[in-house]
């Protein structure tokens, strides 16, 4: 769907990019010919991802181990990115979440959650944005949020503050930064199949079962379809697309927004007959 050097000399860094979406996006970035740098904290999983990617492709793949929560280790990164050349392009991918009862929560546990959602999201943004205003060199930032960010959710309190934060860095700094070539957008996806996701978020074949039923295509999102669309958000062709949160979730959240939208579950085929107005006779005229 896209021409083929869509990304052709754009750097990418894709925090996160080892496993999952970020992968995904890794690959697609590379196959549109960008040059792309992973971290994430498991070497190994980064360095596997790495060498299946740059044989099946044909952009070039770094792996490099940081861990976001980390200012010094992010700055540290970015220094080695910049020695060769500027970084075009940031994806903050990155994120740790589980479901659990609120009140059960330890400090340590949103600590954790929002350490790699927000700060380790701050921490990339602002080590880029210094970089590119300083050198007036042009940027985007593209952020994965969830459709929760805005509405928040039970069950996944430090996952949905952190979204939030990171849709308000998204919104303030398009505006802040937008008049120097800095671009920021964030793309809100509903469910999709990764293990990392899935083993902590729906560790249920019912809780399947639930997700599927609350969506309007009753299916799950794919990474090709989170991949196409991050990387329409950071080529040029979107340059006018500024400060934007843009769901992608077969319509689940407007689904589980409408007053009535559950009735096509609910009423039957005899409940729509017995609620339509019987027909009568001619009307009278007046
Ligand atoms: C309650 C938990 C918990 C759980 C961990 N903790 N898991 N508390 N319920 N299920 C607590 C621990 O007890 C500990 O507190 C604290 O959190 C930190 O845990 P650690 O294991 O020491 O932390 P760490 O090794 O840094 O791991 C971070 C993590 C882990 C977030 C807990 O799950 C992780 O590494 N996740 C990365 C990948 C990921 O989560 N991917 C899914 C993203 S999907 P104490 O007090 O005991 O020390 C996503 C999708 C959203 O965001 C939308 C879907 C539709
Ligand atoms: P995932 O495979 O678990 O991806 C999370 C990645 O973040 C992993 O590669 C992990 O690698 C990395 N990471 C975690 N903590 C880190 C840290 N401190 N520093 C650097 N990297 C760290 O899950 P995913 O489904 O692909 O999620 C990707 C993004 O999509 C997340 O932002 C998530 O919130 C969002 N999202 C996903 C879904 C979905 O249904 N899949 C829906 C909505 C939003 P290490 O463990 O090696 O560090």
């Amino acid at each position: 769907m896209f021409r083929i050097d869509l990304l052709k000399n754009k750097r990418v860094l894709i925090t996160g990019g080892g496993t999952g979406l970020g992968k995904g996006m890794a690959e697609r970035f590379l196959e549109l010919g960008a040059t792309v740098y992973i971290c994430g904290r498991r070497e190994e999983v980064l360095k596997q991802t790495a060498a299946e990617l740059s044989g099946a492709t044909r952009g070039t793949i770094h792996a490099v181990p940081c861990d976001v929560r980390n200012l010094a280790s992010v700055e540290t990164m970015m220094d080695d990115i910049w020695a060769t050349a500027p970084l075009d392009i940031l994806i903050n991918n990155a994120a740790g979440n589980f479901i659990a009862r609120t009140e059960e929560l330890s400090p340590r546990a949103f600590e954790s959650v929002i350490g790699i959602v927000l700060m380790g999201t701050l921490h990339a943004t602002m080590a880029c944005g210094r970089r590119w205003l300083k050198s007036t060199h042009p940027g985007t930032v593209l952020s994965i949020s969830a459709t929760y960010a805005p509405v928040g959710s039970a069950y996944v309190v430090p996952s949905a503050v952190s979204k939030a934060g990171v849709e308000a860095l998204t919104r303030s700094l398009a505006v802040e930064w937008g008049n120097r070539g800095i671009r920021m957008n964030a793309i809100a996806p509903g469910p999709i199949p990764t293990q990392g996701a899935f083993s902590r978020l729906l560790p249920h074949p019912g809780l399947e079962t639930l997700a599927l039923d609350r969506n309007p295509l009753h299916r799950f999102g794919t990474v090709e379809e989170l991949a196409n669309l991050a990387a329409f958000l950071v080529s040029d062709g979107s340059a006018y697309i500024n400060g934007e949160v843009i769901r992608m979730d077969g319509g689940e959240f407007l689904q589980g927004a409408g007053e009535f939208s559950s009735l096509g579950r609910v009423l039957t085929e005899e409940d729509w007959q017995a609620i339509k107005p019987k027909k009568s006779g001619p009307t009278s005229k007046n």
